[in-house]
Formats: C-alpha cells, sequence, structure tokens
C-alpha cells in the first residue's frame, strides 16, 4: 500500500472534494472551507504523490455524549480497497463515540458494521414545495430565527448536540418553533445553499406547517429539502401532502474505542 497522509484541507482542494463530494449521490452543496476556530473539520486523505484520495467532514462537540458526527465519508474510486476510508474515519473519531448518516440500500452499512459501528436508527430525506403547505392543517405556534443563548435550550429539548444545529456559515439559520410559554416545539438548522434544513426535528408533524412557513420567509427557491430522523410520523404527514422521498438512511453510531 502506497502511504497515505492526512491533513487540514485548503482552498486549493475545494475543486478535489467537489468532484469526490459526487460519489456520495446526495442533494446539496459540497463542503467549503470551515471556519479555522470552529466545529466543523474538513481533512484530506493524500497519497505519495500528494494527490487527494479521499476526505472527511466532519462536526465536533465535545460536550454531547457523541462528540463526533461525520457528515462525509469519501474516497477516490482508483484508491478503494487501500485503507484510505478507516484512515479518514479513524482521525476523525480520535477514539471518540461517533455517529452518521448512510445509505439505506447500499454497502455503506457492512462497511461500518466492519468498523464496529452499530445502526442506531433511520432518517429519510423529503423534498417539499412550499406550494403544498397551503393544504397542511395548521397547528399554532410561534416562529423564528433562534439567538445562541435559546438554541442551546432547544437543541438540548430534542437531544441534539448543540453543534448540529449552530451555523457554521453565512447561509446558515436556526430556526425553532415554541408554545406560548416558550416551550421548545422544533428546532432545524436551515441552510439556503442547500436549501434544507438538517437537522429537522418537530414535536409533533402539524408543527411542520408553521415551521415551514417560516423557513420559506428566508428561502429563495420553490423547495427545500428536510432530513427527518426517527420520525415516521412527520415523513408520513408530509408525503400525505406533495413531499417526495428522495432517501432512506440509516443511521450508526460507534462508542468510545
Ligand atoms: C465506503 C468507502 C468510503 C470505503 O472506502 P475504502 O477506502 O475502500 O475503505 P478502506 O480500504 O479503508 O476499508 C476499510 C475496511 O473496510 C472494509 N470495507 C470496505 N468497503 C466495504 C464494504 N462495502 N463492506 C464491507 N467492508 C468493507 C475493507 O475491506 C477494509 O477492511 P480491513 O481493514 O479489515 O481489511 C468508499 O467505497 C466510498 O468512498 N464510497 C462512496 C462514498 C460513500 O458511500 N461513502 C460512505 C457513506 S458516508
Amino acid at each position: 500500500m502506497n502511504a497515505i497522509a492526512l491533513r487540514e484541507a485548503t482552498a486549493e482542494d475545494l475543486p478535489r472534494i467537489s468532484e469526490l463530494y459526487r460519489e456520495l449521490r446526495v442533494d446539496g452543496p459540497p463542503p467549503g472551507l470551515p471556519p479555522k476556530a470552529g466545529r466543523y473539520r474538513l481533512r484530506v486523505a493524500v497519497d505519495a504523490q500528494l494527490s487527494v484520495v479521499g476526505y472527511s467532514y466532519a462536526e465536533h462537540d465535545e460536550t454531547s455524549d457523541i462528540p463526533v458526527f461525520l457528515r462525509h465519508l469519501v474516497t477516490a474510486p482508483e484508491a478503494r480497497g487501500r485503507g484510505v476510508a478507516r484512515t479518514l474515519l479513524e482521525d476523525a473519531a480520535g477514539g471518540r463515540a461517533i455517529q452518521l448518516n448512510t445509505d439505506r440500500e447500499g454497502s455503506n452499512g457492512a462497511f461500518y458494521e466492519h468498523l464496529g459501528f452499530e445502526e442506531a436508527g433511520t432518517s429519510e430525506a423529503l423534498r417539499v414545495d412550499f406550494r403544498d403547505v397551503d393544504a397542511m392543517p395548521v397547528y399554532a405556534c410561534s416562529t423564528g430565527l433562534l439567538s445562541a443563548e435559546r438554541l442551546a435550550h432547544f437543541a438540548a429539548a430534542f437531544a441534539l448536540p448543540v453543534a448540529r444545529v449552530t451555523p457554521s456559515r453565512a447561509a446558515q439559520l436556526p430556526i425553532g418553533a415554541w408554545d406560548d410559554d416558550g416551550a421548545p416545539l422544533g428546532v432545524a438548522l436551515f441552510d439556503s445553499a442547500f436549501p434544507g434544513c438538517f437537522p429537522f426535528r418537530i414535536a409533533r408533524p402539524a408543527i411542520a406547517t408553521a415551521f415551514l412557513r417560516e423557513v420559506e420567509r428566508h428561502a429563495g427557491e420553490k423547495h427545500l429539502s428536510l432530513m427527518v430522523e426517527d420520525d415516521e410520523a412527520t415523513c408520513g404527514f408530509l408525503k400525505a401532502f406533495g413531499a417526495e422521498s428522495r432517501i432512506r438512511l440509516r443511521r450508526y453510531w460507534r462508542p468510545t474505542v
């Protein structure tokens, strides 16, 4: 096997990362360079010729029970089967507990199980047309952008690490829904470059109506993608009003090693 080295990605790596990103076959923009002191890390693997042969893109939140969420792990087709993905994954995890979403149909589950992961839940990516929201029943609640102080409270209410709803670039906005007493009813990180919400968590399906109206105020497009995790009721509700299922994913996790 050729020697593989890992390093932080630089601006010069972004075109190659975009190319590798297409291997994931998911909607949304490829990763950009994360801010230096932020919660995201974009790492590349380079071979002996200094060509980029893979990358990992992960969120880190040391205060969470599962401090690493692996957003992307890709290796170049010509570099597979040489331990590049394992090296990138162990670098991102750093021995800590880690989770990720991956394709339900393909063989990635076997890859992660081989590396000691267990299945922990399901996620479904839905595409919603804002015109379909008009027909949805309305559950009365307040909605709006969340300040950093309120965000921690909303993330905790949905058992989400705060990093998963914290913006890492200007295109991202944390959005919430709450009742008359201010109790959290929903939280999402909306990304106008996607455009979509990931994660997207609501306490009951009909809250989606007011929530989507709020998102529409910030969206430039007529549609958006939602990543709904472990919430068949919300998926069923949205699909009944015309949402299209784009992909079903499995969530995997591995404890501290
Ligand atoms: C899945 C993927 C990341 C694997 O990359 P890779 O560089 O070939 O993986 P590695 O060589 O590091 O393999 C590590 C170990 O996993 C095993 N493995 C690799 N792919 C596997 C699969 N599909 N099923 C089971 N085991 C697998 C290898 O045999 C190796 O085992 P060993 O270390 O015990 O010998 C790569 O195929 C890929 O980029 N696919 C497209 C993008 C994607 O789907 N990414 C993952 C979803 S986020």
